[in-house]
């Protein structure tokens, strides 16, 4: 068997013509495979070598590598051209303009007062209360008369509320999230397990542990034989709940004229006693208002500032970072984003 010249040379004319026509290195691949693969014909070629005589070899040998080294060659100066291309093109395609405003959203996210509302909320929801609302524009009658805060009491002077022009509307923004209570009371009968959480307003400045518009919870239980040993129970598990189990609360003998007796609730945290909120028994008064026969009924009820219990439970030193809803401050909880 000899070698056709005029096939070899059409062999490598029809290689170097795809290699140049080839516009991309996937078709350059193929080319590859079709013209320089094993079974292409110039593959073909060197290997019918080995079955020509020693003088026929040397001579073909040499026209079939000269074949060769020309479509390799040329296949090499190709791939250069494609992937210089390319190249180019995906610096083109793929540039990243770093001076762009980030399109990445800071992700929302709830403010650590509303996280502990909801975490109270779920508490008391797990002992079998309800949550209840009230408005925080509020009747002075819902907000004071009816909770046994007369007329001449200090808490109604211009000092402590906000009152709603005109004045004859009789509206205040509500002062605490006792009103809560009235209006429960008038819309359900006992046995009553609600908490209260929600906004209240009082003319105070901003400082370190005041702020004109912070949060409370009420707590309200209407049942029969509801004591005093009641309202210590459900306040040391809330206590403890919310500020570990080692926590112990005491109550201080205090006055409210919705409460009777009342009293200041403090926890020890830290080493130390710190107010919470006030409490008592609900004032026989006020539930003959609501309609409750006070023979049958009794009950207790609480109010703690939110603010405050964030601030003991976190060591937060200062009222204006809950206020001021800097980022940098919500972040730390783990909440506002990046
Ligand atoms: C009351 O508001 C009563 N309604 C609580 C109550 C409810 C007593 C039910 C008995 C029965 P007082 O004014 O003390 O009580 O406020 C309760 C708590 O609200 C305070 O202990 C404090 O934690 C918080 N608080 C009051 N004023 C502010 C303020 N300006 N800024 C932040 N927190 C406040
Ligand atoms: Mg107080």
């Amino acid at each position: 068997m000899s070698l056709n010249i005029a096939d070899l040379s059409s062999a490598t004319k029809s290689a170097l013509a795809a290699i140049a026509s080839a516009k991309d290195l996937n078709q350059l691949k193929v080319v590859k495979t079709e013209h320089l693969g094993d079974k292409s014909d110039l593959s073909k070629a060197s290997q019918s070598l080995g079955k020509l005589a020693a003088e026929e070899k040397a001579e073909f040998g040499k026209i079939v590598g000269a074949a060769k080294s020309e479509v390799v060659a040329a296949f090499d100066s190709r791939l250069r051209v494609l992937e210089t291309e390319r190249d180019e093109r995906v610096l083109v395609e793929e540039r990243v303009d770093i001076t762009l405003p980030s399109s990445k959203q800071p992700k929302g996210g709830l403010h650590p007062l509303t996280i502990l509302t909801n975490e109270i909320s779920d508490l008391f929801i797990g002992l079998g209360y309800r949550v209840a609302e009230g408005p925080e524009l509020e009747a002075e009658w819902l907000n004071f008369d009816a909770l046994n805060i007369p007329a001449d009491h200090p808490a109604r002077t211009m000092q402590d509320t906000f009152f709603i022009e005109p004045l004859d509307s009789k509206l205040v923004l509500r002062t605490h999230t006792s009103p809560v209570q009235i209006r429960t009371m008038l819309e359900n009968k006992p046995p009553i397990y609600v908490i209260c959480p929600g906004r209240t307003y009082r003319a105070d400045e901003l400082d370190a542990t005041h702020t004109p518009v912070f949060s409370q919870v009420e707590g309200l239980v209407i049942d029969r034989g509801i004591t005093m040993a009641d309202l210590k129970g459900t306040l040391d598990y809330f206590a403890q709940s919310i500020f570990g189990p080692d926590v112990k609360t005491r109550l201080r003998p205090s006055f409210f004229p919705f409460t009777e007796p009342s009293a200041e609730v403090d926890f020890f945290f830290n080493g130390r006693w710190i107010e919470w909120g006030g409490c008592g028994m609900v004032n026989p008064k006020v539930l003959e208002v609501c309609g409750i026969d006070t023979k049958e009924f009794s009950g207790f009820a609480f109010g703690m500032g939110l603010e405050r219990t964030l601030m003991v439970r976190h060591g937060i030193t200062d009222m204006h970072d809950i206020v001021e809803g800097d980022i940098r401050f919500t972040r730390s909880f783990g909440t506002g984003g990046r």
